[in-house]
């Protein structure tokens, strides 16, 4: 089943006092469950503003964005805030944690949010921590961790609670090489063992050859869309 329907989308900004931008120009994107696939292009090609879409943080001028087959246009703000917090998971390019908060904390939010038991939550998130090889990491705070650490955390977080799809904006770019390297190959082991699906914009030629599908995106529209074959 497709987890994400992008069908003809037209994405315009209109700010006040400067000339429209069009960010999107038309573009048709299916993702089906399980699939770990990359959005690459330059800079300004539209990738964080498809993103923005396909997770329901932004509208499409034109067009119908469907998650879970749901068109997002036909949903209450309610229900939109619901289909965030239950459907979709988010990883930024700046981690994007609460400071006083721990890792463990900032990873149980949402289940907290869901009105999961307190010992529930943890048992959830210390699986997680551990598979992603942070799990001596769940009383940290933010500030005392690496970039690294700290995106792993976010992607913890991200996973916890079950999402039908996880989508991460330039996820190594504040990341070392090896860091970057180190988080995309825990991503894919997430991908392939528990078919948990990514969609992640990147313009870095390592997380691309990591990618199962890259998706080019060229001044808002698509330029190619390829699947490497079965491994
Ligand atoms: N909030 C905004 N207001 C006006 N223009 C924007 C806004 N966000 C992005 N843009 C413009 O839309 C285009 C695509 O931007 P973006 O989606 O951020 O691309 P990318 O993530 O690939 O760098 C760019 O020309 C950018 O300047
Ligand atoms: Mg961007």
């Amino acid at each position: 089943m497709a987890v994400v329907q992008v069908s003809q989308v037209v994405k315009e900004y209109r700010d006040r006092g400067s000339a429209p931008v069009v960010a999107l120009r038309g573009v048709d994107l299916t993702v089906e469950a399980g699939e770990f696939m990359a959005l690459a292009g330059p800079s300004g090609s539209g990738k964080t503003t498809l993103l923005n879409l396909i997770g329901a943080l932004d509208t499409p001028s034109q067009g119908r964005v469907s998650i879970d087959g749901r068109d997002l246009a036909g949903l209450s703000p309610v229900q939109l805030a619901d289909l965030r917090r239950d459907r979709i998971g988010f990883v930024f390019q700046s981690y994007n944690l609460v400071p006083v908060l721990t890792a463990a904390e900032n990873a149980e939010y949402v289940l907290q949010l869901r009105g999961v038991p307190k010992a529930e939550r943890r048992k959830a998130v210390a699986e997680v921590f551990a598979a992603l090889g942070i799990g001596e990491l769940m009383d940290a705070r933010p500030p005392q961790m690496s970039g690294g650490q700290q995106q792993r955390v976010a992607v913890a977080r991200a996973i916890v609670a079950a999402p039908a799809v996880v989508l991460a904006d330039e996820p190594t770019a504040n990341l070392d090489q090896a860091s970057g390297r180190a988080l995309i190959e825990r991503m894919h082991r997430l991908n392939h063992e528990r078919g948990i699906t990514f969609v992640f914009s990147t313009h870095d030629p390592m997380v691309l050859e990591q990618a199962e599908r890259v998706v080019n995106l060229v001044d808002g529209q698509i330029a190619s869309d390829v699947r490497k074959g079965a491994a």
